[in-house]
């Protein structure tokens, strides 16, 4: 089961959030989309994936994203969970610091990395809602073929 965890002030993260659990469930029902702020370790626990989408806020990662991965840090390393995660990232004009430091964290866990994280720049247009769309189901389809 793919967990999609989210953080949006704005609301567009939460756009591409839905679009990526949308082409999650083309491949698997059961994935499921949570914000950030009501997940914890338990939650990442039950997942066999793990999809984090949120901004890039003053070149890092949106705070709400940063207090999931903060309190779950810790408690994953000593349930020696390793998951193979994706990330998405909102942004207006760069997004990179955001990967970054999730990588840094994701690395520290450890988490591997299931996909290239994408970065989507500007609103949640038909294009942006698409390219969501496709890695949500990307992600389930590795998933259920086990290739992740
Ligand atoms: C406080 C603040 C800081 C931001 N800093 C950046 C930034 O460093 N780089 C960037 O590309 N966009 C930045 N943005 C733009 C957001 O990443 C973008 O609007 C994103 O789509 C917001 O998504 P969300 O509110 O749904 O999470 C910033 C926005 C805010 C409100």
């Amino acid at each position: 089961m793919l967990l999609i965890v989210y953080h949006s002030q704005s609301g567009t993260s939460a756009k591409l959030a839905k679009a990526a659990l949308e082409g999650a469930r083309e491949q698997d029902e059961a994935a499921v989309l949570a914000r950030a702020v009501d997940c914890g370790s338990a939650e990442v626990s039950r997942a066999e994936g793990l999809l984090l989408v949120c901004a890039e806020n003053s070149g890092r990662l949106s705070g709400g994203a940063k207090d999931f991965l903060d309190r779950v840090f810790y408690p994953l390393i000593e349930r020696k969970l390793t998951l193979p995660y994706g990330l998405l990232v909102s942004a207006g004009n760069d997004g990179r610091g955001a990967v970054e430091e999730a990588r840094r964290i994701f690395r520290g866990i450890p988490f591997t990395e299931a996909l290239e994280p994408r970065i989507i720049r500007g609103q949640a247009d038909a294009q942006a809602l698409e390219d969501a769309r496709e890695l949500g189901a990307g992600f389930a389809a590795g998933l259920a073929m086990g290739i992740f």
